[in-house]
């Protein structure tokens, strides 16, 4: 059964076929972010314009690729949010329309639950229950699974999400948007232990603040220029104390929630999950020295993708779930 995944909670327009909820048979993706790096963030209505141009021929291209028509289509999965509103609008009136005109099922999904989904397309998966940590640029999250409809949350994060703080900090230090993979990149130039970082405290232990360490670097850069230029080494040095404190935050945290709930599985998921230097943490700390299992999407499906909603929507839908 081939299920059509829509995905615009932000700069991108994403479709995607996917078979019986688990095998991405086509995946097409449109960004508008080099219309927004000059701004050094997202600009929600260039987002939503684009995406207004683009949603038709992205899901054409989506049919093709897979080789198959669109009255082959018999469901439809389309991200309800969180997102900009704008943008979402886009995705689920396109997918209402779709829907009305071929009287086949739509079924909205949580962007956030979708990014968990994406560690269950394509390769061995979780079982439940299991626990689920999502990084991405808009999110700080952790959650216990059940199943893909009983998912309660655990902890947030208190102001800035995770990638967020990856984005301000290249942002401070000069390197562009996103921040991520730049600073990913520039880490391992960098000695992680050269400069003591560390994370806000949270009230409850399970939630997240990525504010304070944005702030610390800001501090931190701007003394140590003191009207100089600055040199590559420092920004290495930035980046890869930033990336270690963080890293080594999420590990305390995802620890901490599958002691908890008494689980072995952990899924980690969203933009900030395509980073390398947190898979080989996660892995040596969580699997090798603890005997978790970490279960990761694979790096293209970490960040925004329509898969993930298609595949999702496919599970929920099996399970009685239906929207008009
Ligand atoms: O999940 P995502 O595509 O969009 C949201 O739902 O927000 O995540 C985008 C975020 C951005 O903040 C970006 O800087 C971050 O993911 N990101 C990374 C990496 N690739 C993307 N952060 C760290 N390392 C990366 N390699
Ligand atoms: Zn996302």
């Amino acid at each position: 059964m081939y299920t059509l995944g829509i995905e615009t909670s932000c700069d991108e327009t994403s479709a995607s076929i996917v078979r019986n909820g688990c095998q991405v048979v086509s995946l097409v993706t449109s960004s508008s972010l080099d219309l927004h790096k000059k701004y050094g963030g997202i600009i929600p209505e260039i987002a939503f314009r684009k995406q207004l141009e683009t949603i038709s021929l992205v899901s054409d291209y989506a049919l093709r690729d897979a080789g198959i028509a669109l009255k082959d289509i018999r469901l439809l999965g389309v991200t309800e949010g969180p997102g900009l509103l704008g943008s979402l609008l886009v995705g689920i009136n396109f997918a209402k329309a779709v829907s009305f005109a071929l009287k086949i099922p739509l079924v909205r999904v949580n962007h956030l639950y979708g990014h968990i989904y994406s560690a269950f397309l394509n390769k061995e998966a979780a079982s439940f229950p299991c626990v689920a940590l999502v990084v991405s640029g808009g999110h700080t999250s952790l959650f216990y699974l059940k199943d893909f409809d009983k998912i309660d949350s655990l902890g947030t994060t208190q102001d800035d999400a995770c990638g967020e703080a990856f984005d301000k900090v290249a942002k401070i230090l000069g390197l562009g948007y996103p921040g991520g993979p730049v600073i990913e990149r520039l880490s391992r130039k960098g000695n992680p232990e050269s400069i003591k970082f560390g994370c806000s405290q949270t009230k409850r232990p399970l939630d997240f603040s990525f504010s304070g360490i944005k702030t610390a670097v800001l501090y931190y850069y701007n003394k140590q220029l003191k009207g100089n230029r600055p040199s590559g080494n420092l920004r290495a040095d930035i980046c890869a104390s930033f990336q270690k404190t963080v890293i080594d935050t999420l590990l305390e945290k995802a620890l901490l929630a599958c002691k908890t709930k008494r689980v072995r599985n952990i899924v980690i998921a969203g933009g900030v999950a395509a980073n390398s230097a947190l898979r080989d943490a996660f892995y040596q700390r969580m699997e090798k020295e603890n005997g978790y299992k970490c279960f990761f999407p694979s790096k293209a499906l970490s960040t925004d993708n329509a898969a993930m909603i298609g595949g999702l929507a496919y599970q929920l839908f099996k399970k009685g779930r239906l929207n008009a």
